[in-house]
């Protein structure tokens, strides 16, 4: 398809070493500069590790899981995404940020050595969500052919090396999962991982719930996890995306693409395999994170 307007796959530029979106990196200092209120509470992921699901999430809770409520806008216009500028005339996150009134909830991909200090001096809630590498790989493979603003993915083989290498956009996978990891009880981040989300569900909402310090009813959180599911998720037009067609285009691939573990099992080869678990362990050498790549 045709790139229309001022759309375009511009390539990455490095902020500290990361390579971030070229509008993302030319405004960087804006960014940096953000102060949340205290009460704002930060959704961070590595892309594609579940960010949309959570926002759904926590917008349920703060609504005490009434659907109308959530379903006054779309995804990101509930849950801005902080970092984010695309091509005019979209907004950029910072800009509607600043037109609502906290407690905000506010999405980033960025690395934790990005996130304005704001959020730490603050003492914001700030939530992570994790997904193991491979599973992560793969939707960000399928993403980024269907996202008009970053670079094409390429072939198949040579994106395994670019994930590998941290070359894809918000940088390495490795260092993001770790540097929050590392970092979670100092400064009381909740670590949540997808693959527990997609076993226990209702344990995860709960979680957060606590997290929040709400307290809903069992009926509530019940309906919140249904409300959240994939399949509800997929077809509610507030939570799937498909009001920003001119920068996804969902016929390539749907952004609820699958919503499983495990899909990797789909796209690796044995040899891609083997060559991505040697490298994972010395890139993750050190590291205990308890991650799954089936459930
Ligand atoms: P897949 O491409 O593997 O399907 P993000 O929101 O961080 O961009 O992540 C998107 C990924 O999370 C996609 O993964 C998407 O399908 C999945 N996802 C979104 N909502 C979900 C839900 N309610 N349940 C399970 N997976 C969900």
């Amino acid at each position: 398809k045709e790139v229309t307007g001022s759309v375009h796959r511009l390539p990455l530029i490095k902020v500290q070493g990361v390579p971030l979106r070229c509008l993302i990196a030319n405004n960087f200092d804006s960014i940096s500069a953000f102060r949340p209120d205290p009460s704002d509470i930060l959704i961070a992921t590595y892309p594609k590790a579940g960010t949309t699901w959570v926002q759904e999430i926590v917008d349920l809770l703060r609504h005490d899981g009434d659907e109308e409520a959530t379903r006054r806008a779309p995804t990101q216009e509930r849950s801005p995404f902080l970092e984010i500028h695309y091509p005019p005339p979209i907004p950029s996150g910072l800009s509607r940020i600043e037109k609502m009134t906290p407690p905000r909830v506010i999405k980033t991909h960025l690395p934790i050595n990005l996130v304005p200090e704001g959020f730490w001096e603050n003492k914001c809630k700030v939530i992570y969500v994790a997904r193991n590498a491979k599973d992560n790989l793969v939707s960000y493979y399928h993403f980024e052919k269907m996202t008009f603003i970053q670079p094409e993915p390429g072939p198949w083989d040579g994106y395994i090396h670019k994930f590998m290498n941290g070359e894809l956009a918000w940088g390495s996978w490795y260092n993001h999962v770790k540097d929050y990891w590392m970092e979670r009880e100092k400064k009381n981040i909740l670590y949540l991982f997808y693959e527990d989300m997609q076993e226990n569900p209702r344990r995860e909402v709960e979680r957060i719930m606590h997290y929040l310090d709400l307290s809903l009813s069992d009926d509530v959180i019940s309906r919140i996890v249904e409300l959240t599911s994939f399949k509800s998720m997929k077809e509610n037009p507030m939570a799937n995306y498909s009001s920003m067609p001119d920068i996804f285009d969902q016929s390539i691939s749907p952004f609820m693409r699958k919503g499983v573990v495990g899909d990797w099992t789909n796209f690796f080869t044995p040899a891609q395999n083997q060559l991505f678990d040697a490298d994972y362990t010395k890139q993750m050498k050190d590291f205990d994170i308890p991650f799954r790549t089936n459930i």
